[in-house]
């Protein structure tokens, strides 16, 4: 099936067009340089870039193939992002006459492995680590996402974003680590890693900012290797506990998906630590980490197969679980 996807959730105007894992045509226009003096994305400016930006997009990608289906993120994000998406996503499978299927941004992050080739067969666990969500999935079998872990308190992304924002890095702040901390010692302070000898598999990272707040108050240290430092404690802990559980839940496959995914020493250390522990790992590239609409595409392809269908009177859903 062609299957048209849509994500406006946050600052990402993203359009697809997927047929059985097969990009035809994908559009992700970010809205970096609209949001970066505010240091975080600004709802009503991103809302306003999506109105301006969504239908142009859908112009060109309708000019490789006709959808026989539309998916739609329409839940968890910013709300009037969502509902730009939604509502041109309702309109076009109204006009169409074509099925509609609303889906879950995350577990969406999670099925962007399928484009994968080849993909990752079910049971796996995935870690899902973005700006605003930081989760493990038990995926046990298609299209079962069983959440088994997430963060009690700040997403990974957001730690990023926010260690980046004390050093004066710009938003977001995960690839500006990354480009500052090239060449740092990533073991020059010992930064806290929160819950990672816990036995759950829950995450926190709240205490990872406040504890480079206190070190920037102690001293000035060089950029570097703070930021060598900081991402080598998110990467340790992701990865550690992401392992850890597939093992105690019997998972010989691994997915990674979420902006941070892109990070090049989360991905390190993932396929070390996988290796270590004779499980497979699956990464999608790096664009299909951060937010995309093939992602959409490709959950909503398997919630249709699985005859799933929403109805026009759909609401977003800006805070679900
Ligand atoms: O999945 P995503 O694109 O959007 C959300 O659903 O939130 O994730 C965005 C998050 C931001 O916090 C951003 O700083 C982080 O992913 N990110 C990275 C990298 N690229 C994006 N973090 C670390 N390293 C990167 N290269
Ligand atoms: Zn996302």
């Amino acid at each position: 099936m062609r299957v048209l996807g849509i994500d406006t959730s946050c600052d990402e105007t993203s359009i697809a067009l997927v047929e059985r894992r097969r990009i035809l045509a994908h559009i992700v226009h970010g809205q970096h340089a609209l949001h970066e003096r505010f240091r975080g994305v600004v709802p009503e400016i991103a809302a306003r870039a999506h109105v301006e930006r969504l239908l142009p997009a859908l112009e060109r990608v309708l000019a490789s193939g006709a959808p026989e289906a539309v998916a739609v993120t329409n839940r968890p994000g910013l709300i009037g992002p969502l509902l730009v998406g939604l509502s041109a996503a309702k309109a076009f499978a109204f006009v169409k006459g074509l099925p509609l299927v609303a889906v879950h941004h995350l577990e969406a992050h999670a099925a962007a492995a399928y484009l994968l080739d080849p993909p990752p067969e079910p049971p796996f666990l995935a870690l899902i680590a973005s700006g605003g969500h930081t989760l493990l999935y038990d995926v046990e079998e298609r299209g079962s996402y069983r959440r088994v872990g997430q963060t009690l308190d700040d997403a990974a992304g957001e730690c990023f974003d926010k260690v980046a924002a004390l050093l004066g890095l710009p938003h977001p702040g995960g690839p500006a680590i990354e480009r500052a901390g090239v060449g740092g010692d990533p073991a020059a302070f010992a930064l806290p890693r929160p819950l990672l000898d816990d036995k759950g598999d829950d995450f926190s990272f709240s205490g990872l900012k406040t504890a480079v707040l206190y070190l920037l108050r102690r001293q000035t240290p060089p950029l570097a290797d703070v930021a060598a430092s900081a991402q080598e404690a998110i990467a340790d802990v992701l990865t550690h506990k992401a392992v850890r559980a597939a093992r105690r839940l019997g998972r010989t496959r691994l997915v990674l998906g979420g902006g941070v995914a892109a990070n090049t020493r989360v991905r390190e250390l993932a396929a070390e630590r996988a290796r270590a522990a004779g499980i497979d790992l699956f990464v999608p590239p790096r664009p299909l980490c951060t937010d995309n609409a093939a992602m959409i595409a490709v959950r909503g392809a398997e919630l249709l197969e699985a005859g799933v269908r929403d109805t026009l009177a759909i609401d977003a859903d800006p805070y679900s679980e």
